[in-house]
């Protein structure tokens, strides 16, 4: 039977509530990335960096799954053969819409680490500079979050999926950040087919041999019955 792997980005969140990145009065239009989402700006200014990530774990607890998290939850219950959803998304609104095994390449929003011993446990709803790790005592606890220049989550994992899919479906996300935008590249090398679900062309559309434009909510859905319907 047909082995799915489905990629997903903001936009698949975005009619929960959560702010997507690019798009018009996105979050990188709101703060600058290098003092929020890098290792330097945390380094420079820890308290900065928890507040930012404290004000969007209490959005995404706000929030909730919408249609299109549901539909993948169902594909993932329904379909005969294997569905690997890997997400860019820290958020938890895969999980809370009933699916099983996501992989966070990104990591989570729930989850803290520490950056002296590596330590990980499930983040409390607001973190601070002054909490000390519960492991080694040290001050250096962070949020499990895969920030620009750090390496993925996952990737040995990912790719094994990659070149044994037969379709690949990338949900709401531009195609603007590697490793991720590469995804499709390395799927229709080995000849899987290849479907994109955005509200709009992304920068990697022509790379798509199928495209369904419109909101998530809608579009996905849509082809999650399709799907099921003639397995
Ligand atoms: N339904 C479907 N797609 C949507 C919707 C919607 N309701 N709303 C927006 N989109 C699409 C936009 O058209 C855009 O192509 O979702 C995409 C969001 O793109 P980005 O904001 O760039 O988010 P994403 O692609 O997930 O960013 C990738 O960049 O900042 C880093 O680590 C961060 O994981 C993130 C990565």
């Amino acid at each position: 039977m047909k082995k799915i792997v489905i990629l997903t980005g903001a936009g698949i969140s975005a009619e929960s509530g959560l702010g997507t990145f690019r798009d018009k009065d996105g979050v990188w239009s709101q703060y600058d990335l290098e003092e929020v989402a890098t290792p330097e700006g945390f380094f420079r200014n820890p308290e900065k960096v928890h507040h930012f990530y404290n004000m969007r774990r209490a959005n995404a607890m706000a929030a909730q799954p919408n249609a299109a998290h549901d539909a993948l939850a169902r594909l993932e219950r329904d379909w005969p053969g294997q569905v690997i959803l890997v997400t860019q998304n820290i958020d938890d609104l895969h999980e809370r819409a009933g699916h099983q095994r996501v992989i966070h390449m990104h990591g989570e929003l729930m989850e803290a680490k520490c950056a002296a011993c590596d330590a990980h446990w499930p983040a409390p709803e607001r973190m601070r500079a002054s909490d000390p790790c519960p492991e080694c005592g040290e001050l250096s606890t962070r949020p499990d979050i895969v920030w620009f220049g750090e390496i993925p989550y996952d990737m040995d994992l990912i790719e094994k999926h990659l070149t044994q899919c037969d379709v690949f479906a990338s949900v709401g996300t531009s195609g603007q950040v590697y490793p991720a935008a590469g995804f499709v590249l390395q799927a229709n090398a080995m000849g899987a087919h290849t479907v994109e679900l955005n509200l709009e062309p992304s920068e990697l559309s022509g790379m798509f041999e199928e495209r369904h434009e419109g909101p998530a909510s809608e579009i996905v859905p849509d082809w999650v019955e399709a799907l099921l319907s003639r397995p």
